[in-house]
């Protein structure tokens, strides 16, 4: 994977990449799903970018009750992570020395900044995911992982920091073409149509929120709300902004995922790792022990679980209903506004 990688770097942004670049003839990931990639534009100066998966591995202890799991495989790889199904399964947090509070903070929360080509060196922080549901619909989903989660801050207040992050835009295609764009944010998102957003060419952009990564269609400031918390509009903002662009598509492993028996596999013209995509923990710690918190939101939380847990079988864009579909990115801010009320 490194030296075909290698070989497209110098080619300009908007092209194909890697799975598509030397061995599209034996891969199964249809080459559209390269064609259509998001491009995610990064925070300006967001410390936290995107991040290797193996690292989050290198650099964690598996733990349950804050305690090592005993038996588990070491070194753990990306290709062992599952066997941490059967020594706790979704207890399982991937768990940082030191803790999350820690100060100066572990160098490797930061992440890779991509070079001008949007690539992040030899980190591979992007998971793409294939689910064919027949009769031409194609759901494609491009994961992204950042190493650490910064919340946002409310009266002074800071809420919701945590280690591990994952995010996502998925494109429907139907027979080849994008038809909508789903955009991860929080424990929700928002859906629009292809055509309504603005594109590299035939790529859309998504605009990662400084810190929470959150995706956004536009830049600028975005209220969000805290589940179960009715704050006024304005409170809790997100921003985004052109910052620094990443091509997520040139530092991904790419599988297909049967929606029927619920197994991952490897790009046929690869071998990417598959048994972490398995891995029902968490990919950081913990929330803290007496972690205090403010209407039920702590500046702490526990890290968040993978890919697989994110909706892979889901009937509309959305993984959950109400789904609404926005034909113009200027109704993103309604659409917000709707996301709080419901
Ligand atoms: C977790 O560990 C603490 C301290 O060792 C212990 O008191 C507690 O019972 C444990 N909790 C569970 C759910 O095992
Ligand atoms: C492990 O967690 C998964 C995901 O939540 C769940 O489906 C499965 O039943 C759990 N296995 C056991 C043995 O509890
Ligand atoms: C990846 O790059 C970093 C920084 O250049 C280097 O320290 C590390 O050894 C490399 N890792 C691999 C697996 O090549
Ligand atoms: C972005 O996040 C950094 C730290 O994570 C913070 O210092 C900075 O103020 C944030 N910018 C905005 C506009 O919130």
């Amino acid at each position: 994977m490194r030296l075909t990688a290698l070989a497209v770097a110098a080619l300009p942004l908007v092209k194909p990449t890697i799975a598509s670049f030397q061995t599209r003839g034996t891969s199964n990931i249809p080459q559209y799903v390269y064609t259509y990639a998001p491009l995610v534009w990064l925070y300006s100066t967001d410390p936290y970018r995107p991040s290797d998966l193996q690292a989050q591995l290198d650099n964690t202890t598996p733990e349950v009750n804050w305690t090592a799991v005993a038996g588990a495989p070491s070194p753990l790889k990306l290709d062992n992570l599952d066997q941490l199904n059967a020594l706790g399964n979704t207890s399982v947090y991937l768990t940082t020395s030191g803790g999350i509070a820690q100060t100066p903070q572990p160098s490797w929360w930061d992440g890779i900044t991509p070079d001008s080509n949007g690539r992040t060196g030899n980190a591979t922080g992007c998971a793409i995911v294939i689910v064919d549901h027949g009769a031409g619909k194609v759901d494609a989903f491009y994961f992204y992982f950042y190493a650490y989660n910064k919340g946002d801050i409310v009266l002074g207040l800071e809420f919701g920091d945590h280690i591990g992050d994952w995010e996502h835009n998925m494109i429907r295609f139907v027979n080849g073409t994008p038809q909508a764009v789903w955009f991860s944010q929080h424990a929700s998102g928002q859906a629009f149509t292809y055509n309504a957003l603005e594109k590299d060419g035939l790529r859309p952009y998504a605009f990662s929120a400084n810190g929470t990564h959150a995706n956004y269609a536009i830049v600028g400031q975005h209220d969000h709300t805290i589940p179960g918390l009715n704050l006024p509009a304005g409170l809790l903002l997100d921003y985004t902004d052109k910052g620094v662009l990443w091509d997520p598509t040139l530092n991904a492993y790419a599988y297909t995922y049967d929606p029927v028996t619920a197994t991952f596999a490897s790009d046929t013209s690869a071998s990417y790792p598959v048994p972490w995509l398995n891995f029902n923990g968490q990919w950081g710690d913990a929330q803290p022990v007496g972690e205090p918190s403010i209407f039920g939101e702590a500046k702490y939380v526990a890290g968040p679980n993978g890919p697989k847990f994110k909706s892979l079988d889901r009937t509309n864009v959305c993984p959950s209903t109400p789904c609404i579909m926005l034909p113009f990115r200027i109704w993103a801010e309604a659409e917000a506004e709707y996301n709080m009320t419901t």
